[in-house]
């Protein structure tokens, strides 16, 4: 039988009380869904990190085999369907006044879910981008038999997503700042918290004075100025968490 989770006393308060509440996520909300993240036993695609691969040089000197990474990961992720942490946090949009998610997943699980107002931090995978004009299209093909795909101008394409060593795009980080400057609960669930300017958002909401709660299968380099920690799986404790917390919100 599954170990029943522990919600906190003053979880549950501060949940009852808030009206401004603000979500950050990463893969490991996605992780349940089959999604695999990019720090676990699961991260490495022919050997190559994350790291080796979401660059804007790994894409000039091989665009072939980047987009073969993108192939695959799409191929994993056109399928698959939401899990109840993306279900939760999609009910959250219609529970607190002033909601907002903020991810950095790019696989489009949280609109799956129903979430209709997200933050992309990073992009998102089923977008490509002309690398001469910079348009964007939607996208849903795997591609594996045809990369890199070319755009109609004969220019590359490329995902439109942020690489390491490249500006979030600017309306989306100061949206998601201004969100969490304001917001009374934050919440950090699944990301390893260390790829930046996400991973300084919780420490922004905590200074802004926030209470924020993480939720994570082990602990991460924010795990010490949390307010709360909850040690488990986004898809387990959430939903505990949502039907604790309802019950003193009615
Ligand atoms: P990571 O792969 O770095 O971290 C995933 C986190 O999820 C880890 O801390 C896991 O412990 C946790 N986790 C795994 N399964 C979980 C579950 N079922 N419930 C709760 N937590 C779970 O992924 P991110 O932090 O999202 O960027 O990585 C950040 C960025 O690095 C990504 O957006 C991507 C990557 O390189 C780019 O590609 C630019």
């Amino acid at each position: 039988m599954e170990a029943a989770i522990k919600i906190k006393e003053e979880t549950l308060k501060v949940f009852k009380k808030a009206s401004s509440v603000a979500v950050l996520t990463g893969a490991g909300v996605s992780a349940e869904s089959g999604v695999p993240t990019f720090r676990g036993k699961d991260g490495l695609w022919r050997n190559f990190s994350a790291e080796e691969l979401a660059t804007p040089s790994a894409f000039s000197r091989d665009p072939k085999l980047v987009w073969e990474w993108y192939s695959w990961r799409r191929e994993i992720i056109r399928d698959i369907k939401p899990n109840p942490a993306h279900h939760i946090i999609a009910e959250w949009e219609n529970t607190f006044n002033d909601f907002c998610l903020i991810t950095q997943n790019v696989d489009g699980l949280h609109a799956k879910a129903g979430s209709q107002k997200i933050l992309e931090l990073h992009g998102n995978i089923w977008r490509v981008r002309c690398t001469k004009e910079e348009k964007t299209f939607l996208n849903h093909e795997v591609l594996s038999d045809n990369v890199p795909p070319l755009c109609e101008c004969g220019a590359l394409l490329r995902p439109d997503v942020v690489w390491f060593g490249e500006a979030l795009p600017e309306g989306i980080i100061s949206k998601a700042l201004e969100n969490i400057r304001r917001c009374e609960l934050f919440f950090v669930i699944g990301t390893s918290a260390i790829v930046e300017p996400a991973s300084s958002l919780p420490l922004i909401a905590k200074q802004s004075g926030a209470y924020v709660i993480e939720i994570n299968i082990g602990r991460t380099p924010i795990s010490h100025f949390m307010d709360d920690t909850y040690l488990g799986k986004a898809g387990e404790i959430l939903p505990c968490l949502h039907s604790e917390s309802l019950n003193l919100r009615e």
